[in-house]
């Protein structure tokens, strides 16, 4: 054999040795806990065939408690970049059978590289974690290594989409660099994301407590909102980030991609013309109203289990990506709460970052009112969600279906913090409050004076009556140009494509300034 054969012969054996990151026994460990390992993630989440690797023979430089006579090319993450839908994307995924994939400083600036890399090409940075944290024998070089991604994260922030996969532990600061990108995902039963690990935790509080419990999949896509999706296995997981970053742009600069529609845009739906129950307060499916809307019928939803009392969802309109915000009647009445109000509230920012045109659904009967709420700061958190909507310079397109009412009014995208077009079914409810909240404001001494229970009941009736009639329609809003039209509702999907047809050259710029201050 020649020389140069030799040595093609040897970057053929370094690369099979890479490719088994920590060895088979470890990799075989892997599978046996249902888990997959970092190469078979990247083949499952990109294009067939369109990964290429950097940094395959990257190595630790550590020397510290006899390590250094135990390294693996590649250490503890494969990184590179591919294609999803043809699209470029930047990927990195942490190898569990390397240090637990725990981090050291060369791992993290082979993270760092390609997260400057998706920055330089404007292209959305996909991370698969699975790690045991901070590669203990590194010390501070391994935290350093995890403040330059936080650092990179945040500089990227509504540059480009940015998704984490949490796909085993998950523990300590490294939770922090998930939490500053868009979206994060989560795999039933073998991820977990907290600060301090079971064992701490009942050292410092002597609570006791799973690694499920304290930080599965289900806590955190239901009581914590840390998490926007949950998947049963990891080949689902892969699906619903390409499904994702189809209705994404590339970067801040860009539009996302318009799909073919195969859907009829003048398509109407009779059903939803008798979809709101005649008695105000029965509930309805949300569901099915974005369902009948949106093309095809499909969508992909964030925070499904959180705050259900809101929907944020990603659908189309002609092929357009939107955001859709829904209030879900059927769950809490659609009220306004903290959680609900922080959830809606960062996927509206996330959409206007990137340039989706927004979709409100409004059927919301106010703020949910009481000392849980006030105390744990309402105010504040629902001024998220009006700050999110006002400062939104993308497409705003509102449709009223039913209640309307005080602060949420203001909050769901109204005229008044410049929704573009505002359409109302004629079944709209927009008003101070609701009939019989302001009919104990303003005619509770009238109606006191009454002794006789059946004239009472009759006077209450009457006056609920006269406040509907003023208030409890579309039309008063309507008068004022606040509502643009009241549309038939089986057409709604028909004027909400026009409505985004007429705004796709919307251009408004806000004042200059170094950030705002959103009330955090
Ligand atoms: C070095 C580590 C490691 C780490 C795991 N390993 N974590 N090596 N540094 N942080 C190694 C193990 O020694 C083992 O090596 C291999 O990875 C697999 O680990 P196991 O424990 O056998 O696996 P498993 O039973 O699945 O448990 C996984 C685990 C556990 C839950 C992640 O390893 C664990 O608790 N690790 C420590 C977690 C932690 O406290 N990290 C520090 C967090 S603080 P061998 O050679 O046997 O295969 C932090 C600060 C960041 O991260 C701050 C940023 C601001």
């Amino acid at each position: 054999m020649s020389n140069n054969l030799d040595k093609v012969q040897e970057l053929i054996d370094h690369r099979e040795k890479a490719k088994l990151g920590g060895g088979q026994k470890r990799i075989d460990s892997q599978h046996n806990k249902g888990k997959y390992t970092a190469r078979e993630r990247i083949e499952m989440l990109l294009d067939e065939g369109s990964f290429e690797e950097f940094d395959m023979f990257v190595t630790h430089r550590c020397t510290n408690f006899g390590i250094d006579g135990e390294s693996y090319f590649g250490d503890g993450v494969v990184t590179g970049y591919g294609t999803i839908d043809g699209r470029l994307v930047y990927v990195y995924a942490q190898d569990f059978t390397v240090f637990g994939g725990s981090l050291s400083e060369t791992m993290a600036g082979k993270i760092c590289k390609v997260m400057d890399m998706a920055m330089k090409n404007g292209a959305p940075v996909i991370g698969l974690n699975d790690s045991g944290g901070a590669r203990i024998q590194e010390g501070v070089n391994a935290l350093a290594g995890y403040a330059e991604i936080f650092q990179r994260n945040i500089l990227a922030s509504g540059v480009i989409p940015q998704i984490s996969a949490i796909l085993g532990p998950c523990a300590g600061g490294a939770v922090y660099s998930p939490a500053l990108t868009d979206f994060i995902l989560m795999k039933k039963n073998t991820s977990y994301m907290f600060l301090t690990g079971p064992k701490v935790v009942k050292t410092v509080t002597g609570e006791d407590v799973t690694q499920e419990q304290l930080g599965g999949a289900s806590i955190h896509s239901t009581k914590s909102g840390v998490t926007h999706f949950v998947v049963d296995e990891e080949e689902e997981g892969m699906q619903v980030i390409r499904k994702l970053i189809s209705y994404m742009p590339q970067n801040n600069c860009e539009d996302a991609p318009l799909a073919i529609c195969t859907d009829r845009i003048d398509r109407a739906e009779d059903v939803l013309n008798e979809i709101i129950p005649d008695n105000p307060n029965k509930p309805y499916d949300m569901y099915e109203v974005i369902k009948a809307i949106v093309d095809n019928g499909d969508f992909l939803e964030s925070q499904k289990a959180y705050a259900p009392n809101i929907i944020t969802c990603f659908a189309r309109f002609n092929g357009q990506s939107v955001g859709i915000v829904a209030n879900q009647p059927k769950y809490l009445a659609g009220v306004l709460d903290i959680n609900a109000s922080r959830k809606a509230a960062r996927f509206v920012r996330f959409c206007d970052a990137f340039n989706i045109p927004l979709v409100t659904l409004v059927d919301v009967p106010g703020f949910l009112p009481g000392t849980g709420q006030e105390y744990g700061g309402v105010i504040i958190h629902g001024a998220k969600l009006l700050f999110a909507y006002g400062e939104a310079t993308v497409p705003k397109v509102t449709v009223t279906l039913r209640k309307s009412y005080g602060g949420a009014y203001c909050v769901m995208s109204s005229k008044h913090l410049r929704g573009d077009l505002n359409y109302a079914w004629p079944t709209a409810e927009i008003a101070v409050m609701g009939p019989s909240g302001a009919i104990e404001v303003l005619s509770s001494k009238e109606i006191a004076a009454v002794e006789d229970t059946e004239k009472k009941t009759a006077l209450i009736a009457e006056k609920e009556e006269e406040y509907r009639k003023q208030f409890a329609n579309p039309y008063n809003a309507a008068k004022y140009g606040y509502i643009d039209d009241v549309i038939e509702p089986r057409n709604t999907r028909f004027r909400v494509i026009r409505a985004l047809q007429s705004l796709a050259t919307k251009r408004v710029v806000n004042p200059a300034k170094k950030h705002d201050n959103i009330p955090l």
